[in-house]
């Protein structure tokens, strides 16, 4: 298999990001050097899923490989069928996209204008707001609460001010961890003022285990103006497959639709029927060993009184008692590569939950430059 350190080698790392930049290539931006990294590196830095495709996907993939030389645009639409009706959508109310940054693109370029802002909390996900920059759009970003959860009211009054916009909301957060509650998001549908579009981003909703945590799919089929983003890459394994989908309403899947590069690699595209075909089995296995292997981790934490944000996906936000960037850039050498900085989040390190196997060398090696 190519290593990483590998496959940038023969690339030339630093090749430029076209369109929205995927985790992955935020994760190059943090403080790993590739060059003098060891081997058997540990990544914890990207929240990808150590478990990697499902043996379906993999399978459906080698199959399809040796057929890859035509479009086959004729399958597309039993394709995308089979994504809607895995959320008991219509193929109108759905677009599939190369990962959900496609979508989010996609969303951003059609509901945001100069005088209709992305409206969203920070930290969150980079990948809207460089979107919303590089278009020119204006943003207008607000804080966390106490809890580091969404000020939902906030959001709500600064939509009404500017007398519209598209509001990001990414349930779990990135990199937080926290979720916005069940009441939180009802209120803010039921609150949205005129001209605005709510999007949540639910990149990381299957790793969640509170009944506080619900998708915003139900408002999406009571025809509300929300839009839901969805990934491949994250429970599903597949980041370097690049799918993902978007979910609303069908007068604002037909806004978004122009705006999409083209038809996602038919490789992936098996890949994906094949996973959707064994999707609770897949959902319930991956589920069931992140829960345990976070919960263990949480424990660890506790035991050596160190605070961190309560997890809700498959990564977690550690309060290190200093500037955690300069803990961060002391790890990779060492063997683990966490998370980039999240300002002004200063002392709190983003950790991917990896195997058992990958977080016990975590534990080590954060223990070690934890104590110096
Ligand atoms: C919250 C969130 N949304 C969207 C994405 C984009 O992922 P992808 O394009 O691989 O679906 C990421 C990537 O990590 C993410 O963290």
């Amino acid at each position: 298999m190519l290593s990483r350190r590998a496959f940038a080698a023969r690339i030339g790392l630093g090749a430029a990001a076209v369109r929205m930049l995927p985790e992955m290539a935020w994760a190059q931006r943090a403080a790993v050097k590739v060059g003098d990294l060891p081997k058997d590196m540990v990544w914890l830095n990207a929240n990808e899923s150590p478990a990697g495709p499902p043996a379906a996907s993999l399978a459906a993939m080698r199959e399809v490989l040796p057929t890859s030389g035509r479009y086959h645009y004729q399958e597309f639409g039993d394709i995308y069928a089979a994504v809607a009706k895995s959320e008991d959508l219509q193929p109108g109310q759905t677009i599939v996209g190369a990962g959900s940054s496609e979508v989010l693109h996609c969303a951003i370029d059609a509901f945001t204008w100069p005088t209709r802002p992305l409206i969203t909390i920070t930290p969150t996900f980079e990948g809207p707001l460089e979107v919303a920059r590089a278009l020119g759009r204006p943003m207008v970003l607000t804080g966390l609460l106490p809890d580091y959860s969404a000020d939902v009211h906030k959001l709500v009054e600064v939509a009404g001010k500017a007398h519209g916009g598209l509001i990001y909301l990414c349930n779990p957060n990135n990199p937080t961890s926290a979720i916005t509650t069940r009441q939180d998001l009802d209120w803010l549908v039921a609150n949205l003022p005129a001209n605005t579009i709510l999007l949540v981003d639910e990149a990381y909703i299957h790793f969640g285990e509170s009944p506080d945590l619900v998708s915003a799919l139900p408002y999406v089929r009571q025809g509300k103006d929300v839009i839901v983003t969805r990934t491949f890459s994250k429970i599903y394994g597949m980041a370097g497959l690049r799918v993902g989908f978007g979910a609303a309403k069908p007068e604002l899947i037909q806004r978004m639709t122009p705006l999409r590069m083209g038809v996602i690699s038919i490789v992936s595209a098996h890949a994906v029927v094949a996973a959707l075909a064994d999707r609770e089995n897949i959902l319930r296995e991956r589920h069931a060993s992140l829960v345990e292997t976070r919960r263990e981790l949480c424990d660890w934490l506790r035991e050596r009184k160190l605070s961190f944000i309560q997890p809700h996906a498959n990564f977690i936000m550690i309060d290190v008692g200093r500037n955690a960037r300069e803990f961060g850039d002391a790890m990779p050498r060492l063997g683990v590569a966490p998370g980039r900085p999240f300002p002004p989040l200063d002392n709190l390190l983003r950790v991917t939950i990896g195997t058992d196997a990958e977080m016990a060398k975590f534990r080590d090696v954060f223990w070690k430059v934890y104590k110096g």
